[in-house]
């Protein structure tokens, strides 16, 4: 069962970013899903380190879009990705070195905060960058 599903109220209102994000949650349930099934260090690693990858990629276009169009909430929001990006990178290295595991509490952690920032932090550009004509 999936972890987290696609629904519509998590629309951004700019296609390829909805895409990024479907991505992202697509990838945290195949996660998951592995990580239920007790699938072994080199299965997850390369999951684990397909997400780090994608999440940076998307963060990167919201950041492009943010600078490009001088979005008044820049700083606030790079602040929010560079943490996360942060933790889960320290979730990598402890998971690599064999002194931490992929449990549910970490994919809880993963899906909640990514819901809460698609809902709460991203959905607060949608009106500012579609005005400046991206959707
Ligand atoms: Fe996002
Ligand atoms: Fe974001």
């Amino acid at each position: 069962m999936a972890l987290i599903n696609w629904n519509p109220s998590y629309s951004v209102k700019i296609g390829e970013i909805d895409s990024q994000h479907q991505k992202l949650i697509t990838m945290i349930n195949e996660l998951n899903d592995a990580m239920l099934k007790g699938k072994a260090k080199d299965i997850l690693s390369p999951l684990i380190d397909g997400l780090i990858a994608y999440t940076q990629v998307h963060f990167s276009k919201e950041e492009m879009l943010f600078d490009k169009y001088k979005y008044p909430d820049t700083p606030a929001h790079k602040e929010e990705h560079a943490a996360f990006v942060k933790k889960v990178s320290e979730f990598r290295e402890g998971f690599k070195k064999g002194n931490m595991s992929l449990t549910i509490n970490i994919m809880d952690f993963l899906s909640n905060w990514l819901t809460k920032h698609i809902c709460g932090t991203d959905k607060k550009y949608s009106d500012f960058l579609n005005s400046n004509g991206v959707k």
